[in-house]
């Protein structure tokens, strides 16, 4: 399948250039915009959407995609706390994360633990979501199963009988996660499978510094 001629066309020159060592940042988040920042020059759709890996207590690993909605020292989203993802995020607070800019023939990865945000923060957040979404947080037990969708729409309408003429509040149950990396990679398509990967992790003494490493494809 093609994305838009400017993205395959783009994809292309990335694929030939490829990503020597001296091109990469000494910090990954540095490097992380740099990338980051092309998809959306580029015009990719949401290159801001992640897929999201959590663990139960058997080792089984999920994953599914959110939104990255900023990044500091971290990667962050929000979710309903009390989905499958909230409480395995809770109990096993350790993640993964993928960026899949295939289109471009890039994808990034992050491994790290996980905290949730500030109250403050998700507030803050919440309060710039469009009111049906602000509704639809309070109304989606997410990840229980409902009988159909009459169900969903019944407490939908519930919720803006209770909030009609007031602000919605954030819901206790919803909020933000960040995850806290200790090692991302990033890979760069090239021809023949002789594609690049860098990886960055922590250097051995747990400074503030990252040691980068190639990898085979
Ligand atoms: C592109 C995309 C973005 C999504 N963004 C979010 C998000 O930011 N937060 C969220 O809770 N669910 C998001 N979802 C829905 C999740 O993928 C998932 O279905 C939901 O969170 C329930 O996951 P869980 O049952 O594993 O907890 C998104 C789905 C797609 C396809």
């Amino acid at each position: 399948m093609s994305a838009s001629p400017d993205l395959d066309a783009r994809r292309l020159e990335l694929q030939q250039r490829g990503v020597s060592e001296r091109d990469l940042a000494t910090d990954p988040f540095v490097q992380f915009h740099q990338w980051f920042d092309l998809c959306v020059a580029e015009g990719m759709h949401e290159p801001e959407a992640m897929i999201l890996s959590s663990v139960n207590e058997a080792g089984q690993p999920s994953s599914r995609h959110v939104l990255l909605r900023g990044v500091d020292h971290g990667f962050v989203f929000f979710t309903n706390y009390e989905s499958q993802k909230g409480v395995e995020l809770t109990e096993h607070p350790q993640a993964a994360i993928c960026f899949p800019w295939n289109v471009i023939a890039r994808q990034v990865r992050v491994a790290g633990t996980v905290e949730k945000v500030s109250a403050s923060e998700s507030d803050a957040y919440f309060a710039t979501r469009p009111r049906g979404s602000q509704i639809g947080a309070w109304a989606s037990r997410q990840s229980d199963v409902i009988a159909d969708r009459s169900v969903l729409e019944g407490w939908y309408a519930e919720i803006e009988a209770r909030f009609a003429g007031i602000e919605v509040t954030r819901p206790p149950h919803w909020g933000g996660f960040r995850v806290l990396p200790v090692e991302f990679e990033f890979w760069q398509g090239r021809e023949s499978r002789l594609h690049d990967r860098f990886r960055y992790r922590h250097d051995a003494d747990q400074s503030t510094g990252w040691c980068v490493e190639r990898l085979s494809p």
